[in-house]
């Protein structure tokens, strides 16, 4: 396991773990722990991480790969690389400017931020500072008040939905219970969750969240919608029969159900049951460009990375974010050189193999 806590050096992180250790240096540890931590004993966090950590590289040699090409397209849109900003709540609490910075460091970089309902800015004036965005929803009780929030993100210009389907209830985080944490500070709210009057109103989780959720915003939207966090392969083969335009596979970054599998050790079976015929993304645990193409060779088509982002955010705002994004995208280049490969659309599985423990 690579540390979280380790010293940071002078001068810019070398990696996303120095990183790390810069930011909760400069955060409110109360905000440190709502960002780093997850649910229960955090099982789920430490395993998406060492998933990694026992998967190996079988690289192929005297390929000529002099130049390598990152970019992907996804669902109609071209990024830099085949690495997005997933959602995360509350962006304002690490940097004054909150989801702007990170909105115009992803618009830099050339990725896709996933817009977070938890936003502590309005989804126009994210969009306004940069994009391309899609939006993530949680799918609220009050099907008029979702179908107003989807409007919105459209509105906005955002060109696809991702609907996070792991939370029928909250989780419990127990670091946050310790602290209290429970509220925004005054002056901050859910930006996405304001109503027609105004008023802005708590997201709810739905327990009673089903696939009839699904068809229903099916037809509520032209975007294309991805799930967010199918773990399981029969959901996986579900969600292609429900016409869903690509899957996320997620265990919501060890917040929600801890004990939930590795979403690298997921991953292959998901793949398996998709079969190719939608994008199947994931994210957690991603922390190098290595853990990128591990990811990649193992049929996810992009990665998304939640918390560093936040640290990014916390160390230097839109620098820092684009800091994180310039590590992974330089970080990928080289494994890519090394391992022999030109390209995502060139990674196999013969280039990993997997051993017992790390
Ligand atoms: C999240 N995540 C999340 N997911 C989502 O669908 N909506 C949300 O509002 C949030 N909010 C949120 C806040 C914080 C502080 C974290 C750390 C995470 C989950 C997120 O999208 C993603 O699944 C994980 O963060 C990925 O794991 P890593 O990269 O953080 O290990």
């Amino acid at each position: 396991m690579r540390p979280l806590d380790g010293t940071a050096l002078d001068g810019p992180a070398l990696n996303l773990a120095e990183l790390a250790a810069d930011a909760r240096g400069r955060l409110d540890p109360v905000h440190w722990d709502f960002f780093t931590g997850g649910a229960g004993e955090e099982r789920t966090v430490r395993a998406n991480e060492a998933a990694f950590a026992r998967r190996y590289l079988v690289p192929r040699v005297l390929r000529g790969a002099v130049r390598r090409d990152l970019r992907i397209s996804l669902l109609g849109t071209r990024i830099s690389m085949p690495v997005l900003i997933a959602p995360t709540a509350f962006h304002r609490l690490a940097h004054p400017e909150g989801e702007l910075a990170t909105a115009r460091a992803a618009a830099e970089a050339g990725t896709i931020m996933v817009v977070s309902m938890a936003a502590t800015r309005p989804v126009e004036q994210i969009a306004a500072a940069g994009g391309p965005l899609w939006f993530q929803l949680y799918p609220q009780a009050d099907l008029d008040f979702t179908a107003s929030v989807v409007r919105r993100a459209e509105a906005a210009g955002c060109s696809a939905l991702v609907v996070t389907v792991d939370s029928p209830v909250f989780g419990r985080r127990e670091r946050d219970l310790r602290h209290g944490f429970a509220d925004l500070p005054p002056g901050m709210v859910c930006e996405n969750m304001r109503d027609a009057s105004g008023r802005v109103r708590d997201i709810g989780m739905d327990a009673g969240l089903d696939w009839a959720r699904i068809t229903w915003l099916r037809e509520v939207t032209r975007l294309p919608i991805l799930l967010k966090g199918v773990l399981h392969p029969a959901d996986a083969a579900l969600a292609v029969s429900y016409g869903l335009d690509g899957l996320l596979v997620s265990n919501h970054g060890g917040r929600q159900l801890d004990g939930a599998l590795a979403t690298l050790d997921a991953l292959p079976a998901v793949v398996e049951a998709v079969g190719g015929r939608l994008p199947v993304l994931l994210d957690g645990g991603v922390r190098r460009g290595t853990d990128v193409l591990v990811a990649l060779a193992l049929g996810a088509s992009a990665v998304l990375v939640g918390r560093p982002v936040l640290w990014g955010l916390a160390v230097g705002g839109a620098a820092g974010v684009r800091h994180v994004l310039d590590l992974l995208h330089a970080d990928l280049d080289r494994a890519l050189a090394l391992a022999g490969v030109t390209g995502p659309a060139d990674l196999r599985g013969d280039l990993v193999a997997t051993v017992a423990c790390g």
